[in-house]
């Protein structure tokens, strides 16, 4: 079996513009540049795992048909070592005539916000001298790393992170190809867990057929995938709430950490849904704790120590949800805390 056939993100790579799904607002764009037979330079923005090298890709393979890999070319900026290695590429390239009398070639710029921006402003001459025999298709993460003197050119198209309605769909029709039984529930979960990547979720999938899972269900994912259990969560919530000892909030904050090895941005990651969703406190405390949540995550990203940490802040919680929803010490009124504690990380970079 070729690698393409048991690696996920290639097995299922959307073949037609059709087939991509959650962003139907680009694709309504693609669909008219293929009636027309042509289309200006573009931009294709977003996260990771979102389709925008597949876009381009079924672009050409609508364009092209089954020639398509004759006008097709895909430089990844992030895999070239130096700009001249690019331009030389894209030189090169676009001295080939098109192929099959076609008006164009396409050159897909993958991840273009690698490039430095010296390397993209030598780049535009380049792009501009290509122009007659070439349409470029750029992409990137951050469109604020790309220079204007190239976006300016670009028809700009924002990708979506994909919802967990389009990523469970996708998840239950993969698991569906392959043999595998998914519980609603856990395909929900890992839906959740891909936070809108579509290759993040096929990933997931082919490690759970690499390990010849053939049925999944929640426990599956707490255990093989790694997914932190919510629920457990919850429960360090609940007893914070309840507990008349602090011990069992200690030993439940233990147990997360050292038992199920949750690292503590998990663990804060997960306190602040906890803290949103709680119906029973006022708006007020919500915010202060997720205030606090967020002034004790960015300590540990200073170099706190975390366990002492994360006491902290369960004591404060503590506190403050004993209290039954009366707000009284925010982040801001601890004099050190207001006045930058720490280097804000912009200075601390150099
Ligand atoms: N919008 C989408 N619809 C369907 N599948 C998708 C979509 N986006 C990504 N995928 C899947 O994820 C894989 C990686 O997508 P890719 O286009 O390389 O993402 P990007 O270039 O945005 O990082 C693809 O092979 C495809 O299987
Ligand atoms: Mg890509």
């Amino acid at each position: 079996m070729g690698w393409e056939k048991s690696v996920f993100i290639e097995k299922y790579r959307p073949q037609r513009l059709d087939d991509i799904v959650g962003q139907d607002h680009v694709v309504k764009w693609l669909k008219a540049f293929v009636k027309h037979g042509d289309f200006p330079n573009l931009l294709f923005v977003g996260q990771p795992g979102t389709g925008k090298t597949t876009a381009a890709i079924v672009l050409a393979k609508e364009l092209y048909g089954k020639n398509w890999v004759h006008n097709f070319m895909e430089i990844n900026a992030s895999d070239e070592t130096g700009v001249d290695t690019v331009r030389t590429k894209i030189k090169d390239y676009a001295n080939i005539v098109p192929y099959g009398g076609a008006k164009f070639k396409i050159l897909l710029l993958d991840e273009a916000d690698y490039l430095t921006p010296n390397a993209q402003a030598a780049l535009r001459r380049v792009i501009e001298k290509a122009s007659d025999v070439c349409r470029f298709i750029f992409s990137c993460n951050y469109p604020n790393r790309i220079i204007s003197a190239i976006s300016d050119r670009c028809a700009v198209f924002r990708f979506k992170p994909l919802s967990t309605f389009h990523l469970k769909r996708l998840i239950q029709t993969v698991c569906e190809k392959e043999g595998i039984k998914i519980t609603p529930e856990a395909a929900n979960m890992l839906a959740i867990k891909s936070k809108g990547s579509a290759r993040t979720a096929l990933n997931l999938l082919n490690t759970l057929k690499f390990g010849g899972i053939n049925s999944v269900d929640r426990n599956v994912v707490y255990n093989v995938i790694g997914m932190v259990d919510y629920y457990q969560i919850c429960q360090l919530y609940q007893l914070l709430k309840m507990a008349d000892d602090f011990k069992k909030v200690d030993t439940q904050l233990m147990r997360l950490l050292f038992d199920r090895c949750y690292t503590p941005d998990e663990i804060l990651e997960n306190m602040v849904e906890i803290i949103k969703e709680d119906d029973k406190v006022e708006d007020s405390t919500k915010l202060n704790l997720i205030k606090w949540v967020s002034e004790i995550d960015y300590r540990i990203s200073q170099g706190a120590n975390p366990y002492v940490q994360l006491k902290a802040l369960m004591v404060i919680m503590r506190e403050e949800l004993g209290k039954g929803g009366k707000v009284s010490t925010s982040p801001e009124d601890i004099p050190h805390l207001s006045s930058t504690p720490f280097p804000s990380p912009k200075s601390s970079s150099h």
